[in-house]
């Protein structure tokens, strides 16, 4: 397993674009059962997760052939395999998109179930009860989910559980719905950016879809789609990243294809705790992307920061941030509402100089002078960024073990970084022959054994 070795203390600075979304393109690439002509997607980001799925899709009989300039063209070979195996699924949870798409245009699917996660129960019940209400047929059978349908029916549907929507869920039921027969409500949809972004390939393969965006999602059926070009939307958690990254490290960076108008809540808090914020393009005051200079001077005030579905502030920077409100003159506050448990990052900042009272779902952040560099070990994707970020704005050396946790989901990180001017390197300890492999393999359930006892926990993200 590869590890970062950071040597704290350079101000970032320069420029760099941002990648394609990961949480959008995953659904968007199992969108590509739905059609039998051919889907070409762009701006598909190089990550394992995308790896992993391009590997599923191949299980379910999906030829793919990668061209020259990055895209991805997909063309269903194959339409009689419907089963999305554990060894793929249980490298990555949002495998669960293929679901919708088999069982709607397959009239059957088997989906390993997912597994545990680093923080917390993550159920699928809102997945399967939407399905459930178009007409499949669900049962459990050795670990599996069976899902069967003639051709699903349009109905209404609620999405809202006790944490708000379900972002997976939402695209799993609409990539379902467009081929159902009649019309269906999807009420209390997920409003987050990579559901629009799905919408608007749907329809360009020829769905009706009304109000993505919004919470009611109203879907008119189709017979049957068409092949379509698409490019996927910027990816907002890494545009997010690299701004925190440069604001803890008194940098100075310009972004291009900032998802500006996804990051709304984010802008506004950098702002608050004393961040500037340019846009250095003159489009609209709601542009999807935008060219956005970041510069901090490291006074940082505290701030008061709670995770919400969006458009609120998103779980998936909550860590970055707690690492950012560290070195704030005073005390913030972060109260997690997505997942009360994801606070895997708290115990490990800590071990940099951080200090935190966490009580149920909120923790307190009392400002430090500065962090300084250890050890640390990467526990899921996001705890991972922020320990990197701590690990550049420190005093010292911070070594981060579990790095194939960031390789999920940021592309080539050390080369970012290293390219606005960080210190930091990718030891591999691995035979070099073997380490490509175990990036790639290694699962999201992960057994460790916590120092206190010989009990074994289970681990995974996303
Ligand atoms: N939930 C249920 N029942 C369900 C599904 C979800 O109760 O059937 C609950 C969850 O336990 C959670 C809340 O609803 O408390 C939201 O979960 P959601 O289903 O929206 O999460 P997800 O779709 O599995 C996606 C992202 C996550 C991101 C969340 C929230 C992908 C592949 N993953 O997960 O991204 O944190 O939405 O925004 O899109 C990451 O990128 O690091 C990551 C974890």
């Amino acid at each position: 397993m590869d590890t970062f070795v950071i040597e704290g203390g350079a101000r970032l600075s320069g420029r760099l674009q941002v990648d394609g979304s990961k949480n959008a393109a995953l659904p968007l690439m199992a969108a590509s059962l739905l059609a039998d002509e051919e889907l070409v997607l762009r701006n598909i980001p190089d990550l394992s997760d995308v790896r992993s799925m391009k590997a599923l899709l191949g299980q379910l009989g999906v030829d793919q052939v990668e061209a020259q300039d990055g895209s991805w063209k997909t063309q269903v070979g194959d339409p009689t395999l419907c089963h999305a195996q554990y060894d793929v699924v249980s490298t990555m949870r949002a495998s669960i998109c293929v679901l919708g798409p088999l069982v709607a245009r397959r009239h059957y699917a088997r989906v390993s179930m997912p597994g545990g996660c680093a923080f917390g129960h993550r159920p699928i019940d809102l997945h399967l009860r939407g399905l459930e209400a178009l007409g499949a047929r669900i049962r459990l059978e050795n670990g599996d989910i069976i899902a069967e349908a003639d051709r699903l029916k349009g109905g209404t549907i609620f999405m809202g559980g006790p944490f708000g929507s379900t972002v997976t869920g939402t695209a799993n039921i609409m990539s379902a719905a467009v081929l159902a027969e009649g019309t269906t409500v999807i009420e209390s949809a997920a409003c987050e950016p990579e559901i629009v972004d799905l919408a608007n390939l749907l329809k360009a393969m020829g769905a009706n879809i009304e109000g993505a965006g919004s919470p009611r999602l109203v879907i008119e059926g189709v017979d049957s789609l068409s092949g379509a070009d698409h490019s996927v939307m910027p990816d907002r958690i890494v545009a997010g990243t690299w701004a925190v990254a440069a604001a803890a490290t008194n940098g100075e960076i310009v972004l291009d294809r900032f998802p500006w108008d996804s990051l709304l809540a984010m802008v506004d808090v950098l702002k608050q705790v004393g961040v500037r914020v340019e846009r250095l393009d003159d489009g609209p005051e709601c542009a999807r992307e935008a060219t956005v200079r970041i510069t901090s001077e490291r006074h940082l005030r505290p701030a008061v920061i709670t995770t919400q579905p969006h458009p609120g502030f998103p779980t998936d920077l909550q860590a970055q941030f707690m690492t950012l409100l560290c070195l704030a003159e005073g005390n913030s506050v972060i109260t997690e509402k997505i997942y009360p448990e994801r606070f895997m990052h708290v115990a490990e900042l800590a071990r940099m100089g951080g200090l935190f009272t966490r009580q149920g779902p909120t923790v307190v952040v009392q400002g430090v002078k500065s962090l300084i560099g250890a050890p640390v070990m990467a526990s899921d994707l996001r705890a991972s960024a922020c320990l990197v970020i701590a690990g550049l704005a420190a005093q010292g050396t911070t070594t981060i073990n579990r790095v194939y946790h960031l390789d999920r989901g940021y592309v080539r990180m050390e080369e970012r970084l290293a390219q606005l001017g960080a210190s930091i390197r990718r030891v591999s300890n691995t035979p070099a022959s073997s380490a490509a492999k175990t990036n790639d393999s290694a699962p999201e359930i992960e057994i460790l054994t916590p120092p206190t006892s010989s009990a074994k926990l289970v681990k995974s993200d996303r």
